[in-house]
């Protein structure tokens, strides 16, 4: 095998997604100690973010470097080179998470045993099914009093319509917890506490042993042979291929601070997950192992080192292999370009990658020439890929600049404020900048939003709050549609984006449907494909 296909064939690239507090940053933290990049748990980062809101945003940009490193990790376990992106937790941030899912191959939904799926979780996993990629469920601190097994994959199934499938089997919960039970292995992990370093040790017992009889109570093994019948009998085969389709998700249950079932789940889910996979393009589907790099910014980070205000594009490359120095192709810019100080994230250290494979991120300088969904390629492959879906703001607000002389800063801030995705921008149809409207969907992006304009930019703004709430981006072909023909109720509002994509802006659902009774040929989408 080539080297080119070894080590696109070892790479593993997947986001974990959770509701906040349900365990995603001590289960990432678990996983790099098992791949050795990290020697203590506590040094993924520190202390939530969301709890204090925008004090804790700000001292997130103090802190850049921390908050950049838990974007995206690299690190190896046994022959794989596993790319973990992480996704920031904040409600208010979910843009930032779904376009990040856009990047992976597959995702690790991480849940609460007590509380099981959680508004967060159910919107995340909904960008997970719109990709089809797999998804893998850890259901965690089982160390805790945990909902009933059975009801949580219930819910799963019902609220987030996917099939699933028990990996293992939690053997009771909180002060009950006597392990799992692993049913492809048939065999008992059992639970043996805790020590200091909050780490367990781990016993794997035969099934139907004595050593096993003796642990539980007679109660305890009698539920879970019935438990066991009850799984074979009712239970769905596991069908590696509807899990690669993202139609079954493999169900783990285990407790992340206690260690507990995190390794052996590392181990099933890198064998039943797949190397990178092959993209949608313009010209057709780009297969991973083609020599011709090509890769898509899904991420774009500014002012990481305040001294240089530089910018940041994060691109996953999607074919081939990326080398250091080499000339590729900017398809939106049009032009030949050098990736400038390309770098790549491993825990807390950024370093120059020379060589990177397809599935691996890569973090560039960028001179302010990328947007969110630009793809960068080889120049004899020259693809597009698909863009990256922009999802609808929920909040709305005209915004300016106090100060009418600091106008210039004040459009150069909102514009690349935009371009790196933290807000959407719109204005009046062919007016240009006059009046800018800010999309978000969390107030607390308008909030960093004036931070960062009289920080970064030095400009002070005037916010007045529109009372638009739902928005909808109109698909009609333009060149044979005139907007000003449109049928609409005096609420509604005609705007552009910055791509001059027009859209209308709504204050109720019932004004959506009040436009599409009384234009008959109008075409609404509910997210647009950047590109
Ligand atoms: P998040 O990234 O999904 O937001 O969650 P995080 O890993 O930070 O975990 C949230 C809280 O839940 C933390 O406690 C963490 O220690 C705890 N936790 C995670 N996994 C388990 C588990 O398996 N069992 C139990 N019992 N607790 C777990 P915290 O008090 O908020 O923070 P800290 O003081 O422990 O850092």
């Amino acid at each position: 095998m080539s080297d080119l296909r070894q080590e696109i064939q070892n790479r593993r690239t997947f986001a974990i997604i959770s509701h906040p507090d349900a365990g995603k940053t001590t289960i990432t933290e678990k996983f790099l100690l098992y791949g050795g990049a990290i020697q203590e748990a506590g040094m993924v980062k520190g202390k939530k973010n969301s709890r204090h809101a925008v004090s804790d945003w700000m001292e997130i940009e103090k802190q850049r470097g921390i908050s950049v490193t838990s974007s995206v990790l690299q690190f190896h376990y046994d022959q794989y080179c596993i790319n973990i992106l992480d996704t920031p937790g904040h409600q208010d941030f979910s843009e930032d998470t779904y376009r990040t899912l856009m990047a992976a191959d597959s995702a690790v939904m991480v849940i609460d045993a007590s509380k099981g799926v959680e508004a967060q979780t159910r919107k995340l996993f909904k960008v997970c099914v719109m990709r089809d990629i797999p998804i893998f469920t850890f259901i965690n601190k089982m160390d805790r009093e945990a909902r009933d097994p059975y009801e949580l994959l219930e819910e799963i199934e019902n609220e987030l319509g996917i099939g699933t499938y028990a990996v293992n089997w939690p053997i009771g919960s909180g002060k009950e917890f006597r392990g799992v039970y692993d049913r492809m292995d048939n065999e008992v992990i059992a639970f043996e506490g805790v020590d200091a370093r909050h780490e367990v040790t781990a016993t794997h017992l035969q099934f139907g042993s004595d050593e096993l009889k003796e642990r539980l109570s007679e109660v305890q093994y009698q539920t879970l042979a019935d438990d066991i019948e009850l799984l074979e009998g009712a239970g769905d085969e596991f069908d590696l291929d509807a899990v690669r389709h993202g139609k079954l998700s493999p169900v783990f249950f285990g407790s992340a601070l206690t260690n507990f079932g995190v390794e052996p789940f590392l181990k099933k889910f890198l064998t039943m997950t797949t190397s990178p996979l092959p993209r949608n393009s313009d010209i057709g589907v780009i297969d991973p192992f083609d020599e011709r790099f090509s890769a898509f910014v899904f991420k774009i980070q500014a002012n990481m080192n305040k001294a240089h205000r530089d910018r940041i594009a994060f691109m996953r490359i999607c074919s081939g292999k990326f080398e250091r120095g080499k000339e590729v192709f900017h398809i939106q810019g049009g032009k030949k370009i050098q990736l400038a100080q390309p770098q790549q994230l491993m825990a807390q250290d950024r370093s120059i990658v020379d060589e990177a494979y397809a599935g691996d991120i890569i973090g560039v300088f960028d001179p302010g020439i990328f947007s969110i969904g630009d793809t960068v390629c080889d120049p004899k492959l020259k693809c597009t890929y698909s863009g990256i879906p922009t999802f609808a703001p929920e909040l709305f607000a005209t915004v300016r600049q106090k100060d009418t002389l600091k106008r210039k800063q004040f459009v150069k801030g909102v514009t690349q404020i935009a371009q790196e995705g933290a807000i959407q921008i719109f204005h009046e149809p062919n007016t240009g900048m006059e009046e800018v409207i800010v999309g978000v969907v969390g107030q607390l992006q308008f909030e960093v939003l004036e931070y960062r304009l009289k920080n970064e930019y030095g400009v002070d703004i005037i916010r007045d709050m529109l009372p638009y709430e739902h928005l909808r981006w109109i698909e009609n072909d333009e060149e044979d549609f005139d907007y000003k023909k449109l049928m609409l109720t005096s609420d509604t509002r005609v705007v552009q984006d910055f791509r001059d994509h027009l859209l209308l802006l709504f204050t109720s659902p019932w004004n959506i449907t009040w436009a599409l009774d009384h234009n008959e040929n109008l075409r609404l989408a509910e997210f647009s494909q950047n590109s």
